[in-house]
């Protein structure tokens, strides 16, 4: 299994009778939960981590629910984020979250690998403001230069520092141990898996911000107090997502270094996402490549985009049914100040690929 974040292939317990509740060799990645059980995992029970990660493991074993937590959060995200495309990030296998596809250097893999690791900073990051870690606590970052002289710094901030060192030391440390002769295939993978994760904690860096509140006699604000805070993490995978659309077709150099295949394009930064190669064909289901195939997908008949019929279907066509869905509706206002609805269900059409 190629995956990097997290390759722990648990004896995991439940977590009130500590009794094994099963015992299969997965990744947690497919299954967080196997790190939020209530009773903290044991290093020596992760089997699948690297040595490095065994002795993270070891020196910061409340950390690794958090681990799991961001994971899972960036799982979500990618289901999210792809819902209207042939790849929508599911798995095919209980191997890794993300099924065989995952051993194509895709861009596709590319963006798995960063919205993970950007899930995991995410979360450590959290975690410290929320003083659930026993090593960090409160962001201590200096305070802007440009924030107005009479606002306060100081508020409980979300410490990315500590947060996306961490994320650093844990999801890369499989990588940064592998030794692999420069210039071979598996070299290349490492260099693409080290770029990406690189690229999603950078997202979330970039996309953290100053926030303040206001105090004061009846909210006059005259007072401010401010501190960092990261970003909604829908934010996150948007902006990933975008680097998914424009990430960089790349190929090793004669000295074993990741360039651009095509050298008319700018070099793309640490910020950017980097793949080796094209995507397996999303429309069939095949074993060899683990994709699901676009069989009975959802799509929508009058969108000319990725979720139309025509192109989420490969032209096979659809059927089309009739679906009973239950929405929100004939909302009041109460004061206050609450909204309340009630449930109406409702039969749409709904069109499924053939
Ligand atoms: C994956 O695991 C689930 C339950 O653990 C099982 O029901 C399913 O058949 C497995 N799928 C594959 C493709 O192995
Ligand atoms: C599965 O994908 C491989 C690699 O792209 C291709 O060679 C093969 O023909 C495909 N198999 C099927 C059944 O489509
Ligand atoms: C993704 O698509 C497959 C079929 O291609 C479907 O079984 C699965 O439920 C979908 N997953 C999500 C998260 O929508
Ligand atoms: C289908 O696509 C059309 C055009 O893009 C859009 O206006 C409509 O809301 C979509 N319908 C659904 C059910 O998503």
């Amino acid at each position: 299994i190629l995956f990097t974040i997290i390759v722990v292939i648990v004896a995991f317990f439940h977590p009130l009778c500590l009794c094994p509740r099963r015992s299969l060799a997965m990744n947690p990645l497919l299954i967080p939960e196997a790190y939020i059980i209530g009773a903290q995992p044991l290093c020596s029970q992760l089997v699948g981590l690297s040595q490095g990660q065994k002795k993270l493991c070891q020196l910061y074993q409340d950390h690794m629910q958090y681990i799991g937590e961001g994971a899972k959060t960036g799982i979500r995200e990618c289901q999210y984020q792809f819902r209207h495309r042939r790849w929508n990030c599911s798995t095919v296998d209980n191997s890794s979250v993300f099924g065989r596809v995952m051993h194509i250097a895709s861009r596709e893999t590319a963006f798995t690998y960063a919205i993970s690791a950007a899930g995991v900073v995410n979360a450590v990051s959290r975690a410290c403001r929320e003083g659930e870690l026993s090593s960090c606590g409160c962001s201590r970052a200096a305070r802007p230069k440009d924030l107005p002289r009479d606002w306060l710094w100081g508020g409980c901030g979300d410490n990315l520092l500590y947060g996306y060192r961490f994320s650093k030391e844990f999801v890369d440390a499989r990588e940064r141990e592998k030794s692999y002769t420069k210039g071979s295939d598996e070299s290349a993978r490492q260099l693409m898996n080290v770029h990406n994760n690189e690229a999603g904690r950078r997202t979330v860096s970039d996309l953290a911000h100053v926030s303040c509140k206001c105090h004061g006699v009846s909210g006059s604000c005259s007072l401010k107090t401010c501190w960092l805070q990261l970003a909604d993490f829908r934010k996150v995978g948007d902006a990933l997502k975008e680097k998914y659309d424009s990430a960089a077709a790349m190929k090793l150099n004669a000295r074993g270094k990741l360039v651009q295949r095509n050298s008319k394009f700018n070099a793309p930064t640490s910020n950017d996402l980097v793949y080796l190669e094209s995507s397996p064909d999303y429309c069939l289901m095949n074993q060899s490549t683990g994709s699901l195939g676009t069989v009975g997908r959802l799509c929508n008949k009058t969108s000319e985009g990725m979720d139309g019929c025509e192109l989420m279907c490969c032209g096979r066509g659809y059927d089309q049914y009739k679906a009973q869905i239950v929405e929100r509706c004939h909302c009041k206002f109460h004061w206050c100040c609450y909204v309340k609805c009630k449930r109406c269900t409702k039969i749409v059409d709904q069109f499924v690929c053939k």
